[in-house]
């Protein structure tokens, strides 16, 4: 028994070393492929495009660290509320998502320095009838938004506000056109994309939230915060990271 129990010590022992370990740069590389969490109803940062391929900004940033690590890339697809548990689990090696760098999720996962800065927008149908151009007005009216994001965050602090989150936005704009809704709230520039690719919408509002972008890693996880900030400053210096920003915003 005395000598099972040891044994059974060492194995544990030696699993969460290796678990430790299991998204170190050499992990990684052994691998052969980056694993990167995303949730892709978000353009211009993640989306499926006509060839059903997921690709945007954030796609590119996830190329670029593959490349430099001389490994593939693979994105994986998961509900947004899912990335930080999926990658407290050791199941993706990063999240890159537009997720905004908040405090509270900053106690569980660690963030890059930021790459992008938005704010919330409000979305309604361009008839006319409803034309927010504060938060407060949506008191009393039916909103929706992403599930666990940030402008689920804003919109649930207002009294009287009827909130429906969906995992994908996609959703929640086929609620607008339906008229089930009266307004989505997401971020700017993923607002922009959509009112583009669906003329019937309109921005009535941008409220000013402050938010900046940070790529994620496994809380502690130094090395690949390290490389992941490495590679952003070197393409913002090299002019890559100005090219993307024309690529996918302009
Ligand atoms: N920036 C917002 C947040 O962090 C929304 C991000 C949504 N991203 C996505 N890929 N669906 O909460």
């Amino acid at each position: 028994m005395k000598k099972f129990l040891g044994l059974m010590l060492v194995v544990v022992l030696l699993l969460s070393i290796s678990l430790s370990f299991a998204q170190s740069l050499t992990e990684i590389k052994k691998r052969g492929k980056l694993l990167v969490g995303t949730e892709p109803t978000f353009p211009p940062f993640e989306f499926v495009d006509e060839k059903n391929q997921v690709v945007g900004f954030d796609v590119d940033i996830a190329n670029e660290l593959a490349k430099r690590l001389g490994v593939k890339l693979e994105i994986v697809n998961l509900p947004f509320d899912s990335l930080i548990p999926a990658l407290q689990q050791g199941k993706i090696d990063m999240i890159i998502a537009g997720m905004t760098i908040t405090a509270e999720r900053a106690k569980v996962v660690d963030f890059s320095k930021s790459y992008f800065e938005a704010n919330q927008a409000i979305v309604v149908r361009k008839d006319g009838k409803f034309e927010p151009k504060k938060l407060e007005e949506l008191a009393g009216k039916k909103v929706a938004v992403q599930l666990g994001t940030t402008g689920d965050l804003v919109v649930s602090d207002i009294s009287g506000i009827n909130v429906v989150r969906f995992q994908k936005f996609t959703d929640a704009f086929l609620e607008l056109q339906n008229g089930r809704v009266d307004a989505v709230v997401l971020d700017e520039a993923p607002a922009k994309a959509y009112v583009k690719k669906f003329p019937k919408f309109s921005i009535s509002a941008v409220v000013d939230t402050g938010e900046t972008y940070g790529i994620a890693v496994k809380k502690g996880n130094k090395e690949l915060l390290n490389f992941v900030n490495q590679t952003l400053d070197i393409l913002k210096s090299s002019g890559a990271y100005g090219k993307l920003i024309q690529k996918w915003f302009e």
